[in-house]
């Protein structure tokens, strides 16, 4: 086998993670929804060069080589390099990477690329038992560029949680049939964030709201847990606004302070608690960007996509309902 395609998709954090132990070992377990139509396919070669590459390819085909000089671009070829030494191979690769939703606009785009890097990698290098292994594959997937790329190995409703040694590693609380939810992500802006994830996490110790939030995330965690078994919408919907909160205040709070949150975004939360009480059930959630994940139940997608439709500064929709873990295609 000389070529190999994996496709892996994004996830939406209902519990967020904010702020590491140290290297991408997180502070909280978190538990997020897997997305059906936010993906990133890569593929993997065998190269004749000295030296791997990693292209991202945008949506008209252009394809741009990942320079290592950033965080994101270093920490994606330290992860080439890790597999490879697992492996005990010595070729180099090639591997072409795309997305079919903006990029680095808080719809986690680290966390479907990192997830499909480590699974076209542990493929081509032929590490069967890895792969076949999903709790020791998330291990994996979790030390590289984005911790919560962990949790994109799995479908459903995955908790990205420590194994009691520190170790970090993603298991399904439910699989992807169990509950009908949509994450309908309402594009307000399609800038890449200034301040990249990594280095948020970096800042969080520098708030004075961390420890509050690490100690009040615990209750919600099982909160979030017990409605996603009992398909209670309500008691998750509160949860899970009220931890997209507690993480913007940890980031707002540090020094120096982090906004990601834009004019248009607040006014969505707005409108969103108003539409609430007018019966349109749904509830908010945003990660590091301005962007918008809109939650209802299936059956309320419609409703919601009419609500969004009628306002002006909403750009477009992306529609997602519960998907499937990583596919080796
Ligand atoms: C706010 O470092 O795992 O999305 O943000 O995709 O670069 P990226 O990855 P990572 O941080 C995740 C931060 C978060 C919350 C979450 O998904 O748990």
């Amino acid at each position: 086998m000389n070529k190999v395609k994996v496709q892996a998709p994004s996830n939406i954090a209902f519990i967020k993670y904010w702020g590491n132990k140290k290297d991408n070992i997180p502070l909280n377990e978190s538990v997020s929804m897997t997305l059906d139509n936010c993906l990133t396919k890569t593929t993997a070669c065998f190269s004749d060069k000295d030296f791997d590459e990693i292209y991202i390819k945008n949506n008209s085909g252009e394809k741009t080589l990942l320079e290592k000089n950033d965080i994101k671009g270093k920490k994606a070829y330290e992860q080439i390099e890790i597999i490879r030494k697992i492996s005990g191979k010595k070729n180099k690769l090639t591997i072409e990477s795309e997305n079919n939703f903006p990029t680095g606009a808080g719809i986690a785009s680290s966390a479907s690329g990192f997830c499909a890097l480590s699974g076209a990698c542990a493929k081509i290098f032929e590490i069967n038992d890895l792969i076949g292994n999903k709790k020791e594959f998330s291990k994996l997937v979790r030390k590289s560029g984005s911790a919560s790329a962990a949790r994109s190995v799995f479908g459903g409703f995955v908790s990205l949680k420590d194994g009691g040694d520190g170790n970090y590693f993603a298991e399904q609380i439910a699989d992807e049939a169990s509950w009908k939810l949509t994450d309908t992500v309402a594009i307000l802006k399609n800038s890449v964030k200034k301040t990249p994830s990594s280095e948020g996490h970096r800042l969080a110790k520098t708030s004075p709201f961390l420890n509050t939030r690490l100690s009040e995330v615990k209750k919600r965690l099982s909160d979030v847990k017990q409605a996603i078994i009992k398909k209670d919408f309500e008691k998750l919907g509160h949860a899970i606004e009220k931890d997209t909160i507690s993480m913007h205040a940890v980031m707002m709070t540090s020094t120096p302070p982090l906004f990601y949150l834009e004019p248009e975004t607040l006014k969505l939360i707005k409108l969103i608690i108003d539409a609430r009480n007018k019966g349109t059930e749904a509830y908010y959630s945003i990660d590091a960007g301005a962007n918008v994940h809109v939650i209802c139940e299936e059956k309320n997608e419609e409703k919601v996509n009419k609500f969004l439709s009628e306002l002006k500064f909403v750009k477009s929709q992306i529609i997602n309902h519960v998907g499937s873990g990583i596919k080796f295609l």
